[in-house]
């Protein structure tokens, strides 16, 4: 069993994916052509975003995001404090502060209700994580950024595809990025990523800073990086696009079918109501998580630890963290997180099987 398997989705799509790569070899168009502005305008109509813009990785997205918002040192960043590193990270690039904020115990997004005891007058935006699937709660987000006068960026990274209220994950805010790492809901065959906005003039100015700050060849208005996705990349995801809607559907059938398995008997994952999530893991909270992650270890059951360190204590944010700060959620999930297999070609014999092993290994 594999924790993600992308060999059984490749050969699901085979045909398709090899003729897309075999075409853009022949057209020898590695970097920019059609392909990229097919992809960027199927991403805008799925999403709901106004514009879509293609780039090198998530961490990249986060990257030209905060250059495209102007993001000084010593401003404040808003970020939640149980994450992958990217987002948070990505704001000490630039030398300004990650504000870190703990997270709910029922979304594993940051919470809402501890925001605005940590806004200051350096503060000039709020990331918003879409952890594990989930958006987190957009419309409060945004409700708190409008009355400070601050930006919202949604790292959208695991949530590609999710819905909240009725809207797409990353068409909800000023800003909002995604990773297409293999790994993710929506992955490519190497690293890519992709910016979304509803701001024309935002839009215009990522996709100079994208490629140099140019606004026309060799003419360049900013500084900025070369951070396009290779074509190749764009033809693959083109082809996984189609199928998405589908993939996702068959995420959400495997988690109902852990959720009927294991409900009642550990604590599972909750959805919001009026929130869809992508599923990009299904993550379950044990108190022994350790010792049942050897035991399915050692019954071929593949499963990860998201994450085992909050963000707060990483030793690359020991400047930026303030002595008497508290994560009391945040560091209740790093001690006891386990994320199972999840992916849109596991069977339902695998789910039984992880969900059984599981439960055995509770009760051992
Ligand atoms: C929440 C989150 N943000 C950002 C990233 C960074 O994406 P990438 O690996 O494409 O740079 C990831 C990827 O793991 C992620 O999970």
């Amino acid at each position: 069993m594999k924790f993600n398997d992308l060999n059984k989705q490749y050969s699901a799509y085979q045909n398709e994916i090899d003729a897309a790569i075999q075409s853009v070899i022949k057209s020898t168009s590695f970097i920019n052509g059609n392909e990229i502005n097919l992809l960027e305008s199927e991403l805008a109509d799925f999403s709901g975003a106004k514009h879509a813009i293609t780039c090198s990785s998530g961490t990249d997205a986060l990257l030209l995001s905060l250059m495209a918002l102007n993001v000084q040192p010593a401003d404040e960043i808003i970020c939640p404090a149980f994450s992958f590193i990217a987002s948070a990270s990505m704001v000490s690039f630039y030398k300004a502060r990650p504000v870190f904020v703990d997270v709910s115990p029922i979304d594993f997004n940051i919470d809402v209700t501890k925001i605005e005891e940590k806004i200051t007058p350096q503060t000039k935006g709020i990331i918003a994580v879409s952890l594990y699937g989930q958006c987190a709660d957009l419309d409060a987000i945004n409700t708190i950024a409008k009355k400070y006068g601050l930006w919202v960026i949604e790292d959208g990274a695991q949530s590609f595809g999710a819905v909240y209220h009725g809207k797409r994950s990353c068409s909800i805010t000023d800003i909002a990025t995604t990773s297409f790492f293999p790994a993710k809901p929506l992955g490519c065959y190497g690293d890519g990523g992709a910016i979304f906005t509803n701001d024309s003039k935002l839009a215009n100015k990522i996709k100079m800073l994208r490629s140099h700050g140019q606004k026309k060849r060799y003419v360049h208005k900013y500084i900025g990086i070369n951070g396009r996705i290779d074509t190749i990349q764009a033809a693959i995801l083109r082809v996984k696009l189609k199928y998405f809607e589908n993939e996702i559907e068959r995420r959400q059938q495997a988690a109902e079918l852990y959720l009927q398995l294991l409900d009642g008997k550990l604590l599972l994952p909750e959805i919001a109501e009026g929130r869809e999530s992508v599923w990009a893991q299904y993550t379950v909270m044990l108190e022994n998580r350790d010792q049942l992650k050897e035991n399915l270890t050692k019954l071929a059951i593949p499963t990860s630890i998201h994450y085992p360190i909050i963000l707060p204590k990483q030793e690359a944010f020991q400047d930026d963290i303030l002595k008497d700060d508290e994560f009391e959620v945040a560091s209740l999930l790093s001690e006891t997180v386990l994320s199972l297999p999840i992916h849109a070609f596991i069977t339902e014999e695998e789910v039984k099987f992880v969900s059984k092993s599981l439960i055995e290994s509770l009760h051992g």
